[in-house]
């Protein structure tokens, strides 16, 4: 049933791609880039399709992006987030994006030539930002399948994410029902909560595949 819907949805998508490619909807080989590399790695993908236009909108508007001196994209695979973030940056802020796939970084390396990503993981983000030069973040936009992480990755995801954030810098993050449900997502749900000054859960995002809610973190 799930997995009708699914193709219904993704068909309609497609159709409407056809009819009229708005500005920030994915392409259709963003689609078929994301779906393949699901059905490879679905833990690490973790998703059936790019974020939506609209969960992307709201998710940059949900963060003070245009102050933002240093901001890093966690896990942007096919660039639905970047593409809503990038017009958001002032003219000399600096930006990074990690990605863990290198299939995913080299595709959007092209789709956003002249930006930085580096492929890697999250466990290292100290690493990898000091290597370019990024010793504290204000903004970090995460597209992260959190609950799919072991919980020992999750730890040290945070840890990392936490000892780059400005105090006040803020993470924002998306999740789904079914991450909710899962004992691994209320495990991240109870380390962010421990771990960050304030979490605020944000209003759900119906125009989305599957619908998401936002999850904003201030350290
Ligand atoms: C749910 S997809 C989100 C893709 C895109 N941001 C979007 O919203 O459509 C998760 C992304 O996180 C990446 N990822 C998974 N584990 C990661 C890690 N440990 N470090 C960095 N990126 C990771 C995946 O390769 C994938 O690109």
């Amino acid at each position: 049933m799930f997995e009708l819907t699914v193709s219904v949805v993704k068909q309609d998508e497609t159709f409407l791609f056809m009819l009229k490619s708005k500005p920030g909807r994915a392409s259709l080989r963003e689609h078929m880039l994301l779906f393949r590399e699901f059905i490879r790695c679905p833990f690490h993908t973790a998703a059936l399709a790019p974020s939506s236009r609209h969960l992307a909108k709201r998710m940059v508007a949900s963060v003070p992006l245009a102050s933002a001196q240093n901001v890093v994209e966690l896990g942007p695979g096919t660039g639905a987030l970047t593409n809503a973030l990038l017009p958001q940056l002032k003219d000399d802020a600096r930006f990074l994006a990690v990605e863990l796939n290198p299939t995913f970084a080299k595709a959007w390396s092209k789709q956003f030539p002249g930006r930085d990503v580096e492929v890697g993981s999250v466990a290292n983000l100290r690493q990898i930002c000091s290597r370019h030069n990024i010793q504290s973040i204000d903004c970090i936009v995460s597209g992260l399948p959190w609950p799919s992480f072991p919980v020992a990755l999750q730890q040290t995801a945070l840890e990392e994410v936490l000892s780059l954030l400005k105090p006040g810098g803020q993470m924002v993050t998306f999740g789904y029902h079914v991450g909710m449900c899962m004992p691994s997502g209320r495990h991240f749900q109870r380390l962010v909560n421990n771990r960050f000054r304030r979490v605020e859960r944000l209003a759900w995002e119906w125009r989305n595949l599957p619908p998401a809610y936002i999850l904003r973190c201030t350290r």
